[in-house]
């Protein structure tokens, strides 16, 4: 059985003042312990969903619900909420604001008026999963890109919460430091937390979440990422192509080389463990 929602938009509509519909009748599910990725074209709404899913922006019609429990939008529930749900916006420069890497990432525990002690505790745990102890002491607007981004994480990180939603984590990063994030992102899983991510690219998507949920015109399609990734109609409707690994598949299958029944690869890795194998074909 699926595990229940944990954070759940129900007939969700939303538009900006002044501007069309950006998101109509919407619901959307993020259930625990699962990696989702979300995927759309450019304005599609991805940002304004995980606005939606944070508490930053309240739905016109329907309901956000945490563990079934509508949110309500006054001081008392938004911090409920925050305690939950952080999302880490797309540029970090929207997010930081303190002099100091670690005044930065104290700022939300403090806010939620935690002794001094524990708030140490979480700031030194945020930076060591962000892998950036080194930096607590150096103003932000000295820090590299990678480096801001990294700061903007350990932020939300700090406030523990169930849900961690990352508005284009690896935008911006060179391929270390994409590698080096998702390694952070396992850790963070491993230890409980639910990882969220809104990102353009199928290939990272497909060997990195468990469930993806493609924005498309007519709606939002979730599904396990190897299935829904494989949909070259949703794909086409969510403006994106299919992702290298199942395009492969595709191949290797045309040419009665990998059966229907075998997974395509998700990562090089895979592909090489497929050929090296016997390919699955003698099952199709
Ligand atoms: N603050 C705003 N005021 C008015 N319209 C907005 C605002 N933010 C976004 N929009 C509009 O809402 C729609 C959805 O935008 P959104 O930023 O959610 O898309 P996105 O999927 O995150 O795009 P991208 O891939 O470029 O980040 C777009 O048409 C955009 O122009
Ligand atoms: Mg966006």
């Amino acid at each position: 059985m699926s595990e229940p929602a944990l954070v759940a938009l129900r007939g969700a509509s939303f538009a900006y003042e002044d501007g069309p519909p950006v998101l109509r009748g919407l619901d959307f599910e993020i259930r625990e312990g699962r990696a989702l990725a979300l995927l759309g074209r450019n304005g599609s709404g991805k940002t304004t969903l995980m606005r939606l899913l944070s508490g930053g922006l309240r739905p016109h019609e329907g309901r956000l619900t945490v563990q079934g429990q509508p949110v309500t939008y006054d001081r008392k529930g938004l911090t409920r909420l925050r305690t939950t749900v952080q999302l880490v916006v797309q540029d970090p420069d929207d997010q930081l604001f303190a002099a100091s890497v670690e005044q930065d990432v104290s700022f939300g525990p403090l806010n939620l008026g935690l002794p001094d002690s524990e708030v140490r505790a979480r700031v030194a745990e945020a930076l060591a999963a962000l892998d950036i102890t080194a930096l607590a002491d150096r103003p932000t607007h000295l820090l590299s890109y990678g480096q801001r981004k990294r700061t903007a994480i350990a932020g939300a990180v700090a406030m523990r919460p169930r849900v961690l939603i990352l508005d284009e984590p690896t935008a911006g990063l060179d391929p270390e430091g994409q590698e080096r994030l998702l390694v952070t992102l396992d850790g963070l899983r491993e230890s409980g937390t639910t990882v969220v991510m809104a990102t353009h690219d199928v290939d990272l998507a497909l060997r990195w979440a468990d469930d993806a949920a493609l924005l498309t015109p007519s709606g939002v399609r979730t599904g396990p990422a190897p299935v829904a990734l494989a949909r070259t109609d949703l794909l086409r409707e969510a403006g994106l192509r299919l992702p290298w690994g199942a395009a492969t598949a595709d191949l290797l299958r045309a040419q009665g080389l990998l059966a229907e029944s075998v997974p395509g690869p998700r990562t090089p890795d895979e592909l090489v463990a497929l050929v090296a194998g016997p390919l699955g074909a003698s099952g199709g």
